[in-house]
């Protein structure tokens, strides 16, 4: 006799019964970009179908979100001006404050994340104040507090600071509660790797690091263990959920993270992730679509409770058909 596990694979219905994972669209938390102006959709060239919004058409674009059952966004801010603080980042009439108000005001239930980190807003385009020449740790950890103080009071739900400080969920989390927002969560990028991936991200945001790199904060792609101690860290400092970034590159980190987290998992899906897939697809070198499912799948698969990614529209105009 031979084992024959093909029996299962007979056909579609058979196969849908016997899935494992199954991708559903509350799985998804889709990144958007905020600027000032009105009636804006700009195009970014690097991720086709994704656009930088002002505060009116991002409302809309939520909106689209939701009613394809698409439960959260999460905002990154392009700043009028930039200086060498980032001090528009934690602006009352900023741009990602203004954002958060409109959309919470229009739907109220949509979760709303805020990204916390200065390199959308610092000149030099770093993640922290540049203190002789280096990225300086602990006076980064006051403006971040600030910064995630305000998404707060703008009715931002969780913040998710994804500057890679040390120290930085409890700087937050303290910062949160002396001023009454306990109950905001804590969504911690808490293993970030410095990746190449984000190469058509920093387009879009505009902030790519104007002199040297981030090796010196983010994490080394060759390192696994170090990921349990930035997810212990950040647990114990109060992280309601941590993140893994990038995710397709790292799913035996995604998966080991599963394993020992308190917390819910999410993965982020990154902009190079996301490009690679549409610029083979627009060569027709590969089927965006198939590609696109079997990436989110195996993200998954490999652990991840929640998914941000550029594909979330896509993939919930395909789960929905
Ligand atoms: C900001 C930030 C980055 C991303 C999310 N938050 C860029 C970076 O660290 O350079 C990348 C997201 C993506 O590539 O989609 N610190």
């Amino acid at each position: 006799m031979i084992i024959r596990p093909r029996r299962l694979r007979r056909t579609a219905t058979l196969r849908e019964m016997v899935r494992e994972t199954k991708l559903s669209v509350k799985d998804f938390i889709s990144p958007l970009f905020v600027k000032h102006g009105q009636d804006k959709k700009d195009p970014i060239l690097s991720m086709p179908g994704q656009y930088q919004f002002s505060v009116d058409t991002i409302v809309k674009e939520c909106e689209a979100l939701w009613s394809l059952g698409i439960p959260s966004v999460i905002l990154f801010g392009l700043p009028d001006k930039k200086d060498e603080k980032g001090s528009r980042s934690w602006a009352e009439d900023g741009v990602v404050q203004r954002a958060v108000a409109a959309i919470k005001d229009r739907l109220p239930d949509m979760v709303v994340i805020t990204d916390v980190c200065l390199c959308e807003y610092t000149d030099h385009g770093h993640c922290g104040v540049i203190k002789n020449g280096q990225v300086d740790n602990d006076d980064t950890l006051e403006l971040l507090a600030r910064q995630a103080l305000s998404h707060a009071r703008a009715g931002a739900d969780i913040v998710a600071p994804s500057d890679m400080m040390d120290g930085r969920v409890a700087a937050i989390r303290e910062a949160l509660d002396a001023q009454g927002y306990q109950d905001t969560a804590i969504l911690a990028y808490a293993v970030k790797y410095a990746s190449a991936f984000y190469g058509p991200f920093r387009d879009a945001a505009e902030s790519t690091p104007q002199f040297g790199d981030r090796a010196g904060y983010q994490m080394d792609p060759a390192n696994a263990i170090e990921a349990q101690k930035e997810v212990q860290l950040d647990m114990e400092e109060g992280a309601d959920m941590v993140m893994v970034k990038p995710a397709t590159p790292y799913l035996d980190i995604i998966n080991q993270v599963r394993e020992i987290s308190l917390v819910p998992v999410a993965a982020y899906n990154v902009s190079g992730e996301f490009a690679m897939v549409k610029a083979a697809e627009a060569r027709g070198w590969i089927d965006g679509e198939r590609a696109m499912m079997e990436m989110l799948t195996s993200i998954k698969r490999a652990g991840a409770d929640l998914i941000l990614t550029y594909f979330a529209k896509d993939a919930a105009t395909l789960l929905e058909r």
